[in-house]
């Protein structure tokens, strides 16, 4: 795919963590809804939000109203059990991300295992698909689980970008160009199978550019540093940024 053959970048913005800074009084503020209304304004394509199984941050009401309320896309993010199949499929959003839960972490630690669960897999996503519900499946940038989430029936790919936000927060320029070239093989390999590539997971206004080149890639979900860069300089600013940052990334004016 040559450069000037680039799609447009969509940007999901990942609220969460207006639920977590609201559920840390509890009450009803700040109201995620209101944010993804906003984000709306800003020139958001989308909306992502990750119900967990404990409810840390969103809760099955935002759910419900993310779907009613706003006026974008919903990317229902979700672990693969029978209580969150059952909600998403009473909500009916746009699309669903699968993703590995694990109690104690702080955040998605990894990408799913779709190799090594494919046969468990394989029926929750074809029942999501026969649903009408548009199944992304979180996967690391590794070739055997791309292919594995192509055989399960997976019309999307979402490629885990947190080793690649690791690396620029932590180590030597060569470990970054490593973590930043296997997200690059892995989307042109999603993208020669048929794949709608999207990628996400610790992207900020520093390392996003060279993700949002990547001429695969369909869109980008962003949620933790935009939430942290709204109390600086506002959401709808901060979204307005990425936007940007990422179009610039598409036409080449950054470099
Ligand atoms: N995409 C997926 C599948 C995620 O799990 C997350 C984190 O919830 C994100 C994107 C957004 O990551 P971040 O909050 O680090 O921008």
């Amino acid at each position: 795919m040559s450069n000037g053959e680039k799609k447009p970048l969509r940007l999901g913005v990942n609220i969460d963590h207006v639920a977590t800074i609201r559920n840390a009084r509890g009450g009803d503020h700040p109201d995620p809804v209101r944010a993804a209304a906003l984000v709306a304004t800003a020139g958001a394509d989308g909306i992502t939000a990750h119900l967990r199984e404990d409810r840390r941050h969103i809760r099955d009401d935002d759910m419900r109203r993310l779907k009613e309320e706003v006026d974008l896309p919903l990317n229902f993010e979700m672990a693969a059990t029978a209580e969150m199949h059952k909600l998403c499929t009473e909500v009916m959003p746009h699309a669903c991300c699968i993703v590995p839960e694990n109690r104690n972490e702080r955040t998605t630690e990894g990408g799913l295992d779709v190799a090594g669960q494919h046969n468990f897999i394989a029926p929750f996503v074809r029942e999501l698909n026969d649903a009408g519900i548009r199944v992304s499946l979180f996967v690391d940038p590794e070739k055997r689980q791309i292919e594995a989430a192509t055989s399960a029936g997976a019309p999307v790919v979402e490629i885990h970008t947190g080793a690649y936000y690791e690396a620029a927060a932590a180590t030597t320029p060569e470990r970054i160009e490593a973590e930043f070239e296997k997200i690059r093989t892995a989307a042109a390999f999603a993208h020669s199978l048929g794949l709608e590539v999207h990628a996400g997971h610790g992207l900020t206004f520093h390392n996003v550019q060279p993700v949002a080149a990547i001429p695969e890639l369909a869109e980008l979900n962003i949620g933790h540093f935009l939430v942290g860069e709204a109390v600086f300089m506002g959401l709808a600013e901060a979204v307005k940024e990425m936007k940007r940052l990422m179009q610039d990334a598409r036409t080449g004016a950054h470099y």
